[in-house]
């Protein structure tokens, strides 16, 4: 394993609500990702690289190694599992919630509810947990639209203002998770450049405003 580090981001509200986390930890991106095509970025440290990806892919490079370090939604988080990372820090950045919703006029038919989501796994326990038979329909995106198209009768997905829902005709209904972005580092970059990667956590846990 080389002793460079790697840090997996998503560009978006991700890489720019980490970046001043990242500026506590001394490291400055070469590169605007909104703005340049590469994929990897080099950073003012020579040994520490960006690599920039799907929101929903940051914990399996970090799982995989490929990254050493990440940051991801809890959501996203709990859709993969958690398997070979380690949550290390709560960034306090892109607060949301993970919530049901359905149309402003939703009423359950009794039958088996269809529940349109990107978050399958999440969805499936849920609603197991509450003791409610549902079928789940992978979604890529645009969730909101399951309902009215009659795709579904209730979606997963995350909200913040509540905007999106109340454009769409839909309303909130369960509160499922919090949400906000959390600093994951693989199992076993933790071990073997641990003296580096927790220098790197110590200082953006320092610049964490909660
Ligand atoms: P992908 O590209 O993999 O489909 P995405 O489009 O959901 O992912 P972003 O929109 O950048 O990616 O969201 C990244 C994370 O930010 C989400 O996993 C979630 O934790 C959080 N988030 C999503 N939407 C909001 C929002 N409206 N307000 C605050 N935080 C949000
Ligand atoms: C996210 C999410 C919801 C919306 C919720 O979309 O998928 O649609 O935010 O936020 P609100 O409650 O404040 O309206 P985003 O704006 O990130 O678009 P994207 O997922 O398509 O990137």
């Amino acid at each position: 394993m080389s002793k460079n580090i790697t840090i997996a981001l998503s560009k978006g509200r991700i890489f720019k609500e980490t970046l001043p986390l990242l500026e506590a930890a001394g490291i400055t991106p070469k590169d605007d990702p909104e703005k340049s095509r590469k994929l990897i970025l080099d950073t003012n440290q020579d040994d520490v690289k960006l690599v920039i990806i799907r929101a929903t892919d940051v914990p399996t490079y970090v799982q995989y190694g490929a990254a050493d370090i990440g940051v991801a939604g809890k959501d996203v988080l709990m859709e993969h599992g958690g398997d070979g990372l380690y949550e290390l820090v709560d960034l306090h950045i892109a607060k949301c919630k993970l919530m049901t919703a359905g149309m402003v006029d939703y009423k359950p038919h009794g039958g088996r509810l269809r529940v349109a989501t990107k978050f399958v796994n999440v969805a499936r326990q849920y609603f197991a947990e509450q003791g409610q038979q549902v079928e789940v329909i992978k979604l890529y995106g645009s969730m909101e639209l399951g309902p009215i198209v009659g795709l579904s009768d209730l979606i997963v997905d995350v909200v913040d203002t509540g905007n999106t829902l109340k454009a769409n005709g839909l309303k909130p209904m369960d509160h499922i998770a919090d949400v906000s972005s959390r600093l994951i580092v693989n199992k076993a970059s933790l071990k073997v450049k641990h003296d580096r990667i927790q220098q790197m956590v110590e200082q953006m846990k320092k610049a964490v405003n909660k």
